[in-house]
């Protein structure tokens, strides 16, 4: 791993293969750059790939309080800056499409296109904002493993959960490495973020709207919006949440597809 001081925040980050067609690959809640362990080999022989692990997570700075999709956002920006990076492709899993959404509603001139993959430009819900502060009273009462231990089995398809033991174990060891304050912090900005519907369709952008067949999670009727010329919809099939672990392949050709559509 490799790590930058981004205006006072340490980000640790992997930068795999080689160019300047660059790509950027956001995880999760609860997880890390190693979400997109299997994905990385796939992409790196066709793109630079710069994977953080993201504010509050990994090895990551994890400061205490309430973060923002705003302010983890700012970190994706101030690490492509530090990079010299002036342009590239932003893809974000769950929270971090949450996060590429804030950055490219702000910033659509540092990108040339970008997905959400299993995730979606809705704000919470009245039930959703509930559940995220019985999150944070959960991870604060009875701990990061008693949280992770309840959230990742819903994470992976029901068929999964034996057949890819190895990855559900996996997915819970490094949510029992977030730092909890980082934890609370993230699930605090996830609860405040806006509806960003609108940046699907006016950034001058194409977009990657990626679905798991099987998510619990987030739900294709979620992720998905009304046909535009700008956007392309992919239903990973036999996915759940997690498809980077899941189906690695099928989601790096989806990503491959949706660059030659976007002309990256
Ligand atoms: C994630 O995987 O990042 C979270 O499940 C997203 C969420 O809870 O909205």
């Amino acid at each position: 791993m490799n790590k930058q001081v981004c205006e006072g925040t340490t980000i640790y980050y992997a930068d795999e293969g080689k160019g300047d067609n660059v790509i950027v690959l956001l995880h999760g809640f609860c997880g890390s750059s190693a979400y997109w362990d299997d994905v990385i080999p796939l992409l790196s022989p066709h793109y630079r790939c710069i994977v953080p692990d993201l504010r509050g997570h990994g090895q990551s700075d994890a400061p205490k309080g309430a973060y923002s999709m705003e302010e983890m956002a700012d970190d994706v920006l101030n690490l492509l800056q530090a990079l010299d990076i002036a342009k590239a492709s932003l893809f974000g899993h769950s929270m971090g499409g949450y996060i590429a959404l804030s950055a490219v509603q702000r910033h659509p001139e540092r990108f040339n296109a970008f997905g959400l993959i299993h995730s979606t430009a809705h704000e919470d819900t009245e039930e959703g904002k509930e559940k995220r502060l019985k999150a944070v009273s959960t991870i604060e009462t009875e701990g990061i493993t008693a949280f992770v231990d309840g959230m990742v089995p819903g994470l992976f398809a029901p068929q999964h959960l034996d057949s890819m033991a190895d990855k559900v174990i996996k997915a819970k060891e490094l949510g029992y490495a977030t730092p909890p304050q980082g934890a609370v912090g993230a699930a605090l900005a996830m609860r405040s973020r806006p509806d960003r519907r609108d940046v699907l369709t006016a950034a001058p952008l194409p977009v990657l709207l990626a679905a798991g067949e099987h998510d619990q999670v987030v739900p294709a009727a979620r992720t998905f919006t009304a046909d535009k010329p700008n956007i392309r919809q992919s239903v990973i099939g036999g996915a759940g949440h997690m498809s980077m672990m899941e189906a690695p392949r099928e989601l790096a050709e989806v990503i491959k597809g949706f660059l030659v559509f976007a002309a990256v």
